[in-house]
């Protein structure tokens, strides 16, 4: 079964805080769910592989450590998924960046794929899934399997909020899929919305509804 992590640093607790305030606006609503993806990435990166490398400083030659495997990618799910790609990119710049449309139909909460646009070389990269909310896990879990069919091999999912029932749906289809998530809440209400959560992640990002 693959790994649930709950990345629950103090800033990251205290800027999650921040936006589950109703009171609080699009515009720092935007700026803090990108600060939160940026701390979330320097926490989840601290496994990645490295190997020594000479350099010459101005004092003469060393070896010292350079990341090496794969290179990374970043993928929103659209649209909410945009606000935390900012966040990934002060932290991994050069990463790639694919982008997943899909939305979930009101009344029946089954997502829908409206658009796919991945680096080439999706196969050859680590994946970062990116998205807000993992509710149902119906969006995350399509999103993996579009992944998948192009020829992705490895991927971690990172959510801002979890509820236990979005988590147990991607552990269950997607047992390969580490999933990382700044904090994990008590449960879907009956409308599908996650509670406490922070309401609909995309309408307080974008600003409409
Ligand atoms: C939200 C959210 C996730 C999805 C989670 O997107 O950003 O993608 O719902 O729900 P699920 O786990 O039950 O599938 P939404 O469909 O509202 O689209 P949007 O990002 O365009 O607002
Ligand atoms: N999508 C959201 O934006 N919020 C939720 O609570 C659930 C799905």
């Amino acid at each position: 079964m693959s790994k649930f992590t709950v990345l629950n640093h103090p800033l990251i607790q205290h800027k999650l805080t921040i936006i589950r305030n109703k009171d609080t606006g699009t515009r720092v609503f935007r700026e803090v769910a990108n600060e939160i993806a940026e701390l979330m990435v320097y926490e989840i990166t601290r496994d990645l592989p490295l190997e020594d490398v000479t350099v010459q400083t101005p004092m003469g030659e060393t070896v010292q450590k350079t990341l090496s495997g794969k290179k990374l990618a970043v993928i929103p799910i659209l649209r909410a998924g945009l606000g935390m790609v900012d966040g990934v990119l002060q932290l991994i710049p050069a990463a790639k960046v694919g982008h997943i449309g899909m939305y979930r139909d009101e009344k029946t909460l089954k997502p829908h794929e409206y658009f796919v646009k991945l680096p080439s070389d999706i196969e050859q990269r680590e994946l970062f899934i990116v998205d807000p909310m993992l509710a149902t896990g119906g969006s995350a879990n399509m999103a993996i399997e579009a992944l998948k069919k192009r020829g992705a091999q490895h991927m971690r999912l990172v959510v801002l909020v979890a509820a236990p029932e979005g988590v147990k749906a991607v552990q269950d289809q997607n047992p390969d899929v580490d999933i990382y998530a700044a904090a994990l809440d008590e449960k879907l209400n009956e409308n599908g919305y996650i509670f406490p959560g922070l309401g609909d992640a995309g309408d307080r990002l974008f600003g409409t509804k």
